[in-house]
């Protein structure tokens, strides 16, 4: 059975006892260093008897194995294959397969049939969630509450622990500037500021205090690194970045995964500056394990070893085997280059043994860590009591719904009074329910999920009629649906339409060169539009959308994300009012497509847009977004008043308290989300016109006023100079207090240099 732990999902009477104990006993308990003490002579003891066919083992990983066909009352013949080679010791870990009974078969062959009885580790993309689905990340991201990403991240390790996994591969830290791409889903949006807070919170969530103890994965940041800055927004493309904006943008996030005690990273599959992120030793082994210690494990993406083949960088599979390991990739993703060549380049003098035993020792002292040499066998009848279990679902339409945005509500539209006699529900996403679920569903399933329409015929009743139409596909360019939409809106007292992006549309492979609203469902918005009905759009998405016509002519939207399990329940919440919208923007929505990138944190530039032609802007387009980063409105109205610093100037070890007041100024409770932005005003090297630096998601009563404070060290106000070394020059700053990166409560101050 199980062990119950302070990381499990259930802490017992009889547990907490023993956690009492355990507490009493502290002194006899060994510390972290002397637990990698012990770890380390066992590691040490394993690596001097393992042949090098069995350490090439352990930097194998393969895709695949039992799932849905193993029976553990069978002989499983055909899994044979699969366990031999555990039983031979030339596998140490596995991604795409789980399940209580499959991995518990595959660990006792690991541990009590294989020469060294090494267990395997199996990993797998539990990226929002494993059985019961959260929102996409960028969605979960949108609720500037790091605290509840990582009680998200918990049930997801909770669960699929329960069926039989170690380590995830999540989170997905990428900082995104290119809406085109279609994994800006996957990740925390523009900001290295709100992505870091949200890096280190996820890996907490999935790791939990003892990464030994049942119920937690090993997480994984990835993909190391500027994944996100591919060219065009195009998947897997060519990223050539300066080593500033590679530091002071896209490694931020890392290094909070890192300092957070993230166990792996996972290398990207792109090239950085002309060398695959792969073989990329800079990163690699120069930034990651040099300047920030790390002493956990790599692993390649998905055969991107072999992919340098295609990058023009190595000859085959051995060369791409051998700039790979001496790079710092410890891990071969479903790719076999590790152990069918580097036997020979080792012979060869191509690859030390010592890098060899160098990744061995990496990967083995992740399993202990992890707890994976003890005898945690999973409890089939665990599993299914865990997955989908009710408290998990519940904490899932928490994070769905604090997700939502509100990004226009005229006329008070919103929220819909739950009396409205007749109701119309149109577009083709009312009544899905994959596409509820986002792009990284591989563990989640459809039945789960409540669609819109379901939870929204719930909430009302039978007192209030519900006409469903879908009125056309996701995509595609039949109007047949269009007239029985128009005649639902035209009985309606309400129109609601459940429009965006398909799962589909967002995610690995699934980028877009026009980030509209699929034309055929802009013409059924506009059809039901002229029925003069004031329309609300629930608007479905994996990426933000350049919804002009709109956010110009409908009176109400709702930023919904894909919102996993408890989408319908979540919006219906927000539709009717029962939970009051406080989402934020984690990323600029843009006008179009040609503003790309675009994002809030740019450069001011020698010409800042304005009404001369010489300055840097658009003749056809304002150079402004369609939305801001940090932008959301609420069913109340909130007031920032009475900004306050505690100096006007701060030394290099002083501390700047900020203080401001928001009152909530309407009739309604509800959430707003504050914002802290600075800017150096002058500097040696061009700094950004605003960068987060601090924020606060906050409920308030009507009429409640609440003082919130943000501390401001030098550590905040420093840049990498010109020779890119960290540091804070004198000068002035502004600061701001705000909703959004666009308004707020202003004043300066300056840092000293002593
Ligand atoms: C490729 C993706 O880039 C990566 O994020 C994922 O973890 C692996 N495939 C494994 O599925």
């Amino acid at each position: 059975m199980p062990r119950r732990s302070k990381s499990g999902p259930v802490v017992s009477a009889t547990s907490l006892v023993i956690l009492l104990l355990a507490g009493l006993a502290l002194r006899a308990v060994p510390t972290a260093a002397a637990t990698d003490t012990t770890h380390d002579k066992r590691i040490e003891e394993l690596i001097s008897r393992m042949t090098i066919e069995e350490k090439l083992g352990q930097l194998t990983q393969q895709s695949g194995g039992g799932i849905a066909e193993f029976n553990p009352n069978s002989d499983n013949a055909a899994f044979e294959d699969v366990f031999g080679a555990v039983r031979a010791g030339m596998i140490g870990s596995f991604l795409n397969s789980h399940g209580a009974e499959y991995v518990n078969a595959v660990q006792r062959i690991a541990k009590e049939e294989s020469r060294l009885g090494i267990p395997v580790i199996f990993g797998n993309d539990v990226i929002h969630g494993f059985r019961t689905t959260f929102p996409i990340p960028l969605g979960e991201s949108a609720t500037w509450d790091p605290h509840l990403a990582e009680q998200a991240a918990r049930v997801a390790a909770t669960e699929a622990w329960a069926a039989g996994l170690d380590w995830t591969f999540a989170p997905m830290v990428d900082i995104a500037r290119d809406p085109r791409w279609g994994r800006i889903a996957e990740g925390s949006g523009e900001d290295p500021y709100l992505g870091s807070r949200l890096a280190e919170a996820r890996v907490k969530g999935f790791q939990g205090e003892d990464l030994s103890a049942p119920y937690t994965l090993v997480a994984c940041a990835k993909h190391f690194v500027a994944y996100g800055a591919a060219e065009g927004g195009r998947d897997y493309n060519t990223v050539d970045i300066s080593e500033r904006t590679l530091r002071e943008i896209h490694l931020p996030p890392f290094k909070a995964a890192v300092d957070a005690g993230v166990g792996t990273l996972m290398c990207a599959f792109n090239e950085i500056n002309g060398i695959p992120a792969t073989a990329n030793r800079m990163t690699l082994t120069g930034i990651l394990r040099g300047e920030w210690g790390f002493d956990g494990f790599v692993v390649s993406d998905w055969q991107s070893t072999e992919e340098m083949i295609d990058h023009g960088f190595v000859t085959d599979e051995k060369h791409a085997a051998e700039v790979s390991i001496l790079a710092g990739v410890d891990m071969d993703m479903a790719a076999f280059g590790y152990r069918e060549h580097l036997a020979k380049s080792v012979k060869e003098g191509r690859v030390p043994m010592a890098v060899i035993d160098e990744a061995v020792r990496r990967i083995l002292r992740i399993k202990m860590r992890a707890g994976l040499f003890e005898n945690h066998y999973r409890d089939p009848l665990k599993e299914k009591e865990l997955l989908l279990c009710p408290q998990h679902r519940a904490i899932a339409r928490e994070v769905a719904r604090k997700s939502i945005v509100l990004l226009k509500n005229e006329n008070g539209v919103l929220p819909i009074s739950d009396k409205v006699k007749c109701l119309a529900l149109i577009g083709p996403l009312a009544a899905s329910k994959r596409d509820c679920l986002g792009t990284w569903a591989v563990t989640s399933r459809d039945e789960d999920v409540t669609t819109v329409l379901e939870a929204v015929k719930q909430r009302l009743g039978s007192d209030t009629e519900v006409l469903y139409a879908k009125g056309c596909d996701v995509q595609g360019d039949s109007q047949a649906g269009f007239n029985a939409a128009v005649d639902a809106a035209l009985q309606a007292d309400a129109v609601v339409m459940v429009i965006g992006e398909s799962e589909n549309l967002s995610g690995e492979g699934h980028c877009r060169s026009d980030i509209n609203l699929p034309a055929i469902q802009l013409a059924l918005l506009k059809k039901v539009h002229a029925t003069g009905k004031p329309i609300a759009v629930v608007l479905m998405n994996g990426r933000p959308l350049t919804v002009n016509w709109m956010a110009e002519n409908v009176p109400a939207i709702l930023e919904t994300w894909h919102l996993g399990t408890e989408a319908g329940p979540a919006i219906a919440d927000v539709l009717f009012g029962d939970f009051n919208p406080g989402g934020k923007l984690p990323v600029t929505f843009p006008r179009a497509v040609g503003q790309i990138p675009i994002y809030y944190n740019h450069k001011n530039t020698g010409r800042p847009p304005c009404e001369d032609r010489f300055s840097s802007k658009y003749i056809d387009l304002p150079s402004t977004p369609l939305y801001p980063f940090g932008y959301g409105l609420s069913y109340t109205t909130f007031n920032f008043s009475n900004l306050q610093l505690s100096a006007t100037k701060i030394s290099a070890n002083g501390e700047l308290i900020v203080t401001a007041t928001i009152t909530n100024t309407g009739k309604r409770a509800g959430d707003e989300v504050a914002q802290l932005y600075i800017r150096d005003l002058v500097a040696s090297v061009t700094r950004p016109v605003k960068q987060l630096r601090g924020f606060k998601r906050i409920s308030l009563e009507p009429g409640e006023a609440q003082d919130i404070t943000f501390k401001l060290t030098a550590n905040e106000l420093g840049f990498l100079n010109q020779d890119l070394k960290f540091t804070v020059e004198p000068g002035r700053f502004r600061l701001w207090v705000g909703p959004n990166s666009a308004d707020g409560l202003s004043a300066e101050f300056e840092f000293l240099a002593q």
